[in-house]
């Protein structure tokens, strides 16, 4: 049997927000757009350093994008590409997880 790892539950996603998760060594975040869940390492690939400076806050005013604090860089949510900023170009790193009983669990 394959062992996974529950991150958080559905529920304290909801739409149009953001959540880290701090797994120690590992950091990601997951996004709800319109019901669909993404997530990624937080890890901006311009400087190699978690995204955002503020708990759970990755999306830009109008939550249209991904930004990162430390330059700005834009990212869209459905494939984590910088579309603005010193990365242009880059992408982060999508994680792969399933929703099991609720909840966003990785392999
Ligand atoms: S570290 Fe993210 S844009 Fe520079």
């Amino acid at each position: 049997m394959t062992t996974v790892t529950p991150l958080f539950a559905v529920s304290e996603l909801p739409e149009n927000s953001a959540k880290g998760v701090d797994l120690g060594e590992r950091k990601l975040f997951a996004v709800n757009r319109q019901g669909n869940i993404y997530l990624y390492e937080n890890r901006c690939p311009h400087k190699g350093i978690p995204l955002e400076w503020i708990p759970d806050t990755f999306l830009d005013a109008e939550k249209q994008f991904i930004q990162c604090s430390t330059h700005g860089a834009l990212f869209t949510i459905d494939q984590g590409l910088c579309i603005a900023g010193p990365c242009t170009g880059a992408k982060l790193a999508p994680v792969s997880f399933e929703i099991i009983e609720g909840k966003v669990c990785i392999p």
